[in-house]
C-alpha cells in the first residue's frame, strides 16, 4: 500500500494557496494533476531528443521514434492489449470515439441499432448520433434506473434492447456524474452474444482502478492521458486488431500510406493507418511516464483510495441540509455529484474556491441525463490519489458556509 502522504509530495501543482487558503483540488474527473515524474519526461524529451518521429534517419529522430513507439508499447502493457499495434494515440478520449464512430459507422446502414446508455458524456453520444444521421442506423439507449440514477443501468431492459440488429454498444465504465461503476465485462459478454462491437469510454476509469482489455473482452477502448497523471493533447484508442485492419482512415495524410499516386493511396496497417500528419510525440512518452507512476503505486490500492475517499464523501455530505446527492447509494467511482435546492451550482462552486476548494459546477457534458433527473446541473467533487480525508472535511466546511449565505 503506498504512503499517500508521500504521493501527495509529488505532485508540485499542489503545495500552492490559493485565495489565501491551501489549494484543495477536487475537480479531478475533469482533469487530473501531473506527478514531478511526468513533467521531467516531458523536459528531458525536449531538451534531448526533440525530432519528428518515422521519418528521420538522424540520432535525434531514431531515439524520437523509439521512445515515441516505446510509449505505444507501455500503454498497451497498462492495459494488457494482445501487442502494441492494438493502441492508437489520439488527442483524448473524444477524438478516440469519434475514431470508431466515423469508421466502424461507416459500415452502417438502414436496420442497424446503435446502443448508448443514458449516462453517456456527450463525447459518447454526439459522435454515434452522428454516425446515426450518416447511415441510417437508429439510436437506443439503455436506461438507468431511480430518481437519482442510484440503481445503476437497467440490465432487464438491456436484455430486451440487446437484439441482433445491434451492431454496436457504447457505455461508459465509471460515469463523470453519477459516478456509478458499470459491470463492463458484463456488459461486453452480453454485447457479444448478439454479435455487436462494444466500444467502452474509460476516461474516468483508465487512471483509476485496473484495466484489463482482454479480461473485458472488449472491442474497443478510449481514455484521456490528462485524466491520469498524463499531459494533455494525448488520449488513446484501444481496438482489436482483426477489427482495426477492417477500418478505413478517417483521417488521411502524411505517414498513414504505404505509397500514393495521382490517383489514390494505399493505406500503412494499423496503427499508423490512423495516425495521419506528426503526432504528439511528446504526449506519448509523457503518458508512457504517466503509466510507470501508476504502475509503481498500485492500481488496485488506487482503487481503494477512491471508493474511500468517496465514500466518506458521500456520509460526510448527506449530512448537510437539503442535499440531493446522485448516483449510486453503495461503491462508486471516485466522485460524488449534488444539489441543492436554491442555491447554483456555479454559486457553490465560485463560493468554494474562495476556500481554495476546486469543485466543477454544470451539466458535466451529460445534458440528456440531467434532465432526465429533472436538474439543470449539479456541483461535483472529484477525487485522486493525492487528495486526503481532510480535505473533505474542508469541502464540507465550506459548503456548509455557502447554504449559511445563501439559505440562512
Ligand atoms: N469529461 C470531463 C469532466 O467530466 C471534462 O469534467
Amino acid at each position: 500500500m503506498p504512503s499517500w502522504k508521500d504521493v501527495r509530495a509529488d505532485f508540485p501543482i499542489l503545495h500552492q494557496q490559493v485565495n489565501g487558503r491551501p489549494l484543495v483540488y477536487l475537480d479531478n474527473g475533469a482533469t487530473t494533476q501531473k506527478p514531478r515524474a511526468v513533467i521531467d519526461a516531458l523536459v528531458r524529451y525536449y531538451e534531448r531528443d526533440n525530432s519528428n518521429v518515422h521519418r528521420g534517419l538522424h540520432t535525434l529522430s531514431m531515439r524520437a521514434t523509439d521512445a515515441y513507439e516505446g510509449a505505444r508499447a507501455r500503454v498497451a502493457k497498462f492495459v494488457n492489449a494482445a501487442d502494441p499495434a492494438e493502441i492508437i494515440f489520439t488527442r483524448g478520449t473524444t477524438e478516440s470515439i469519434n475514431l470508431v464512430a466515423r469508421s466502424y459507422g461507416g459500415k452502417l446502414g438502414r436496420g442497424d441499432v446503435i446502443l448508448c446508455t443514458e449516462m453517456e458524456h456527450h463525447s459518447n453520444l454526439v459522435p454515434w448520433q452522428q454516425a446515426a444521421k450518416a447511415s441510417g442506423a437508429t439510436l437506443k439507449f439503455v436506461p438507468f434506473i431511480g430518481a437519482n440514477a442510484e440503481g445503476g443501468l437497467d440490465l432487464e431492459a438491456l436484455d430486451r434492447l440487446l437484439t441482433p440488429q445491434v451492431k454496436v454498444f457504447a457505455f461508459t465504465h465509471i460515469s463523470n456524474t453519477l459516478g456509478t461503476i458499470n459491470p463492463v465485462a458484463e456488459l461486453c459478454r452480453r454485447a457479444r452474444a448478439v454479435g455487436a462491437v462494444t466500444v467502452i469510454d474509460a476516461a474516468q476509469s483508465a487512471g483509476h482502478a485496473p484495466l484489463d482489455v482482454r479480461l473485458l473482452g472488449c472491442d474497443f477502448l478510449a481514455f484521456s492521458g490528462h485524466k491520469m497523471c498524463g499531459p494533455t493533447g494525448i488520449g488513446v484508442l484501444y481496438g482489436r486488431f482483426a477489427l482495426l485492419d477492417q477500418l478505413s482512415p478517417d483521417e488521411t495524410g502524411g505517414g498513414m500510406v504505404v505509397s500514393v499516386d495521382f490517383e489514390g493511396a494505399k493505406w500503412k496497417p494499423a496503427p499508423e493507418r490512423f495516425e495521419a500528419g506528426t503526432p504528439n510525440v511528446a504526449g506519448a512518452i509523457g503518458l508512457g511516464a504517466a503509466c510507470d507512476y501508476l504502475d509503481s503505486l498500485d492500481r488496485v490500492a488506487i482503487r481503494q483510495h477512491d471508493d474511500e475517499l468517496a465514500r466518506v464523501a458521500y456520509e460526510k455530505l448527506a449530512t448537510l441540509p437539503g442535499i440531493r446527492l446522485i448516483g449510486p447509494t453503495g461503491e462508486r467511482g471516485g466522485l460524488v455529484s449534488f444539489a441543492f435546492e436554491g442555491v447554483h451550482a456555479h454559486d457553490v462552486v465560485t463560493f468554494a474556491d474562495e476556500d481554495g476548494v476546486a469543485l466543477r459546477g454544470g451539466h458535466h457534458c451529460n445534458q440528456p441525463l440531467m434532465r432526465k433527473l429533472g436538474l439543470t446541473s449539479t456541483t461535483r467533487a472529484s477525487f485522486y490519489l493525492y487528495n486526503t480525508a481532510e480535505e473533505i472535511d474542508l469541502l464540507v466546511a465550506s459548503l456548509r458556509r455557502t447554504l449559511k449565505f445563501f439559505i440562512g
